[in-house]
Parts: C-alpha cells; structure tokens; sequence
C-alpha cells in the first residue's frame, strides 16, 4: 500500500494559487488551525476568510485533513494559560466538526510562555515534571481530536543535551498512547546547528509512535545579525535539500505505523518560478511512497538523568531575558536565580538564544503590520522610523499578544 502524501495549506490567496495544480496530486490536506481564526471585537475567536475556502475543500474535493497546529504550546506549565487552551479547545472542536481531522498534532515545546506569547516553540527542560504537562495536554486534545501527537520541534538553544530530545519527546507520549510527526528537515536542522549526526539522532526516537513524515527545506539566518555566526533556520523556504531526501530514504521505513508524509512550505516564499520544482519534489515522494515498505523497528534511546526544573520559575527566567536588550546577558545573569534550574541553563547557547530573541520580535513584527493599517503605512514610508519605534515598543511591552488583532491594538494603545 503506498504511504499517502499531503501538502500544507497556507493562509495566503497567492501561496494558494500559484500551488494549486498540486492539490488534485496529493492525498490529504494539511492546515493549522489556528490560523484559520481570527478575533472579533469581544475577543471571540471566529473563522476567517481562509476557513471558509479551506472548509470547502474539504466538503467538496472529500480529501482527507489532519491539523498541525502551531500555537497550542505543550510544554506551557503557568497557571494563566488554562483560560486561553479552554477557548482554542472549543475552538478546534468546532473545527473538527468542518473538517473531520485525521488527527492534530502541535510542536514539542512551548509558545505560550511566562504569559507572553512567543508565537514559535521554545524548549523547556527535559525533566518528568515537563512530560507529565506535555502528557496533559496531549490527553485534553484528545478529548476532541481522538489522534493527537507531537512534532519534534527546532530550538536554537537547550536546556539540556539536544541529544536527549528524542527520548524525553518519547517519555511525553507515553502516558496515554499519543503519536509523533517526525519532522525530517527539523531533524537536519538541528543536527546541522549542534553538530551531530541526523539519522543517529532520528534512530533514537521511538519510531513506532510516527504517524506522518514532515520534508521541508530550509536556510542560514543572516550572518548579520549574530556577529557572523550562522544558525540553519527551518523556515520553510526552499527546496528539500538532499540531506533530508537521503533521511527519508533511510528512516520512513522504520516506521511500521506511518500514515502519511507531508510536503510543507511557507506561504510567502514561493514564486512562480519555484512551482515546477515543488511539482517535481511532490513527484518525487508520491514515488517513493509507492516504494517504501514499512517494516518494524528500531529500540529508542534514553536520555540522562537531570535534576527535576521548576518549570513555572524557568518560564519567568526565560520570558524575562527574551525581551532584555542583551538576552544572553540576562540569561547568564539568571543562572543562579534557581538552584534546580542550574545544570539547564548552564546548557544554553548564547548565540542560539539570542537568535531566538530576534525571531520572537521579528514574528511580532510581523503579526503588527499584518495586524495594523496605519503602522504597515508608516513602514513603507519610513522603514527606519518604523523600526526605531518598534523596537522601543518591544521593549516596553511584553509580546502577550498572539493574533494580529490583538497585537494592533497593543501597539496603538501604545502610541496613544
Ligand atoms: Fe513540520
């Protein structure tokens, strides 16, 4: 039986039409929900125009659609997030009344966190304490969506030996019988920028929980921006790179229960030109999932023993540094602020971490001109004024905000 292949369906009317002749291609759909939603003015989170349009499809072409969401945040463990999952789980219940989802999955990490919405997943120690929140979450979501799992997620920095990920990732599905999207290009990623080996890395998930593939292709961060240091980036913005064919090749057959594999790009980052390549690729692992047999597999590694973390005070010392105007200063300045926090920060890269800054202000930036009429004006008319006043905003406002509409009347509450 060949493994069925499915494409991302991004939130943009450009993205959506030059990628168009893939869709009767693929065999499934994939969205994340939350960017199908957007905020009326009571704060509700409604269906935006994008939902609509994805909705049918769904009714119409009858394909299958699983969720992979972006902002969940697992591994959120302050108590001020209860509110906010209890409205997205309405929320997603609703949209799996629309599109019947084969099942939902989200990052391995935390978005959501110390009450800022970071808006990308950010590691948290690998302790048990941390699996147990994953655990919970896991089985909330199962209450709506009965399969759920967890995709192993890219951090620029670690609390720990990135090493121990797959098995702390394994100690997180455990409980209840959650399953993982093993996502190849993150695999490469993070092999690339810890310098280990990505299939040594892959073998010590539990490969029998992967229920679908991700490929995707990626870049270098700028080296401007981290004083010529370069960081892969799993932005989603080019074609697969062979290093992730090449894993594929050696790792989809290790997974007896594999149900799919995912072709996923950004919106925004494809032209016209790009199309017949991403045609090609899709060609290409339609034919290798006729191919591929299934077989068994593999025993999953284990991690080493840390200290258990207080995760709330680990939130605060985390939140409080992104913001700093120096974050890796204010994160060493942390180290001793928490004696079991100690051995995890202490395994904190300094550049990762600042890189890890710059994106949360720049995905922020980016929801604030989405978000705002009048300050995407003022960026295109005065980019270098826009950016000075943007950065004093970030610095005096914590990022809670995790729609565009939130964050626009942040900002304009801001500058009065
Ligand atoms: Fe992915």
């Amino acid at each position: 039986v060949p493994v069925p292949i499915g494409f991302t369906l991004q939130p943009e009317w450009e993205f959506l039409e030059l990628v168009s002749p893939l869709f009767e291609r693929v065999d499934y759909f994939e969205v994340a929900p939350e960017t199908l939603w957007a905020l009326d003015a009571s704060g509700e989170l409604i269906e935006n125009a994008y939902h609509r349009a994805f909705t049918a499809m769904r009714r119409e072409g009858g394909k299958p659609f699983v969720a992979h969401g972006v902002g969940y945040s697992m591994a959120s463990a302050h108590a001020g997030d209860e509110a906010r999952r209890k409205k997205w789980l309405a929320r997603i219940e609703a949209d799996h009344r629309a599109f019947e989802f084969e099942w939902y999955t989200d990052h391995l990490g935390a978005s959501s966190i110390g009450g800022l919405a970071v808006t990308l997943p950010l590691p948290v120690p690998m302790t048990q304490s941390a699996a147990l929140v994953v655990a919970s979450r896991l089985r909330e979501l199962s209450a709506v969506v009965p399969i759920v799992g967890i995709e192993n997620s890219v951090f620029y920095f670690t609390p720990g030996d990135p090493m121990d990920e797959p098995a702390f990732a394994g100690e997180c599905l455990r409980p209840d019988g959650a399953m993982m999207v093993l996502d190849l290009n993150n695999v490469v990623t993070s092999a690339l920028n810890y310098g280990f080996d990505p299939f040594a890395y892959a073998e010590r998930f539990d490969l029998s929980r992967v229920i679908e593939i991700h490929v995707a292709g990626g870049k270098d961060s700028d080296p401007a921006w981290l004083g010529g240091r370069t960081f892969r980036l799993d932005s989603h913005d080019a074609a697969v790179p062979e290093s992730v064919w090449s894993l594929l090749a050696r790792v989809a057959p290790q997974c007896p229960n594999l149900r799919g594999i995912t072709y996923e790009r950004m919106e925004g980052t494809v032209t016209d030109r790009d199309v017949p390549a991403i045609l090609g690729e899709v060609e290409r692992l339609r034919a290798f999932g006729k191919e591929c047999d299934l077989v068994r597999r593999a025993r999953p590694g284990s991690r080493r023993d840390l200290p258990d973390a207080d995760l709330a005070a680990y939130e605060r010392v985390i939140t409080s540094s992104l913001c700093a105007s120096d974050p890796a200063a204010s994160l060493r300045a942390m180290r001793e602020v928490d004696p079991s926090l100690r051995e995890h920060l202490a395994a904190i890269d300094d550049d990762g971490f600042r890189l890890t800054a710059l994106l949360v202000a720049r995905l922020r930036f980016e929801r604030l001109v989405q978000g705002h009429a009048a300050a995407d004006q003022w960026f295109e008319q005065d980019p270098r004024a826009f950016a000075d006043a943007f950065r004093r905003y970030h610095a005096e406002v914590p990022p809670t905000a995790f729609f565009p509409q939130e964050e626009a009347r942040l900002f304009s509450r801001w500058s009065g």
